[in-house]
């Protein structure tokens, strides 16, 4: 058994090693598609299965109207449960009572907006709410997504054979098959960070890939043992994850759970109440420092002012959006305070001074040496909207209990 299991562990590492040699070879041949972190509206965390073609058009007019659209967010994504079945020749075709006007005319409403498409499958026989998943229909699927003018495909991976290998050739063969039909396809993979997508999901030409599981509406979720993950579980599991982000190729966290206050289906499951208008905007600073792809899921037609402005924050939406496409690593960690560092394309550095203490706020210290500066700097919070002030050595934030205060931080000229 032992023998097996590391047999197991070399055959991982041998696919590894031939995955970062192909990543070499072929990193000149990757396309353009989504050079800056995807950003838009999905459908599963609120609505699961209660999605239909009417919900949708007053989403798409939302994202016109809020602002939404204007500040950057584009994608408007149907997640789960569409789905109606397949016809005698295979066609996959949508539930006809959610959407009797057909995926055709539902897309072209949506371009009609100046907003994109996206459409959710699986790499198995059936999706993870049991609807048919795309496995041996890949080449009709991606005409059939193409032809209804698609722009972007999240595929989960429930119901596929749990090993590495089989992942690896279900989405290579898929992600091929699609971009020869439509190249500017964006390409999600949804394999929840199993079996370390980072490493191969460059090389495959995924655009996205999910590093966690499903996250819920919550600060932190271990208390309630269902194996999904807070806003700060699911920051744990980035650290260490920059190296592989970057233009045309990320790291998914999942999404943004902004102004559910706990009325989500499924990210309130298992008891996650909601969180806070502080912790809201803790999780788009880190999200925006992640370089994370940017899927708001409350309703956007009745956007509370909060969530409006956490949602559209233009400076820290410029920060996720830069195009050096880099993703903050975790530059200093004592006990529940942390520093995450995300450099930007002109030369500066956004930085989370985050405060992860229940109760207590707290003194959080930045030495400026650690980002490699050596003259005074200037720094812009991008909360409060305002310098703050030339620092010459370090920086001091008071940080309220689970707050993270942004900080853009520069030479000064
Ligand atoms: C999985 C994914 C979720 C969502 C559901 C739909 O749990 O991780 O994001 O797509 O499936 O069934």
């Amino acid at each position: 058994m032992l023998q097996l299991q590391k047999y197991q562990h070399m055959k991982h590492l041998f696919i590894i090693i031939l995955c970062f040699v192909g990543l070499i070879v072929n990193s000149q041949n990757r396309n353009d598609v989504s050079l800056t972190p995807p950003m838009g509206w999905i459908s599963w965390n609120l609505f699961e299965g209660n999605i239909n073609e009417n919900l949708v058009k007053e989403i798409a007019d939302a994202m016109v109207n809020s602002g939404m659209k204007e500040a950057g967010y584009k994608y408007l994504i149907i997640d789960d449960l569409w789905h109606g079945g397949r016809d005698g020749n295979g066609n996959i075709f949508p539930d006809p009572e959610k959407f009797p006007s057909g995926m055709k005319s539902l897309v072209d409403y949506v371009h009609s907006k100046g907003l994109k498409f996206g459409i959710y499958t699986d790499i198995a026989e059936k999706t993870c709410a049991g609807m048919p998943g795309s496995f041996g229909y890949e080449i009709q699927d991606a005409k059939t997504y193409a032809e209804w003018g698609v722009d972007y495909i999240k595929c989960d991976y429930c119901y596929a054979p749990g090993d590495l290998w089989t992942a690896i050739d279900r989405y290579k063969k898929f992600i091929k098959i699609v971009r020869d039909i439509k190249p500017d396809m964006v390409f999600a993979i949804c394999e929840w960070g199993q079996r370390s997508p980072w490493l191969w999901g460059k090389e495959i030409d995924g655009n996205l890939w999910r590093t966690t599981w499903d996250l819920r509406d919550t600060w932190e979720h271990h208390k309630y043992n269902s194996g999904h993950n807070g806003i700060m579980e699911t920051l744990d599991r980035q650290v260490g994850l920059e190296r592989f982000a970057g233009p045309g190729h990320w790291n998914d966290p999942d999404m943004l759970v902004i102004g559910l206050y706990g009325k989500g289906k499924s990210a309130s499951a298992n008891g996650a109440a909601g969180c806070s208008v502080t912790e809201y905007e803790t999780q788009m600073g880190l999200w925006s420092l992640l370089a994370a792809p940017l899927l708001a899921c409350c309703d956007i037609r009745n956007m509370d002012e909060d969530t409006k402005r956490i949602l559209t924050n233009k400076e820290l939406l410029e920060v996720n959006q830069d195009k050096l496409g880099k993703q903050a690593g975790r530059i200093w960690k004592d006990g529940v305070i942390e520093l995450w560092a995300k450099p930007l394309s002109d030369g500066s550095f956004a930085v989370g001074f985050l405060n992860r203490d229940d109760d207590k706020n707290s003194e959080v210290s930045l030495d400026l040496k650690s980002l490699g500066f050596e003259k005074p700097v200037e720094a812009r919070d991008l909360w409060k909207h305002k310098v703050l002030g030339v620092f010459n050595d370090s920086i001091k934030l008071n940080v309220l209990s689970h707050e993270c205060r942004i900080l853009r931080i520069k030479e000064k000229d």
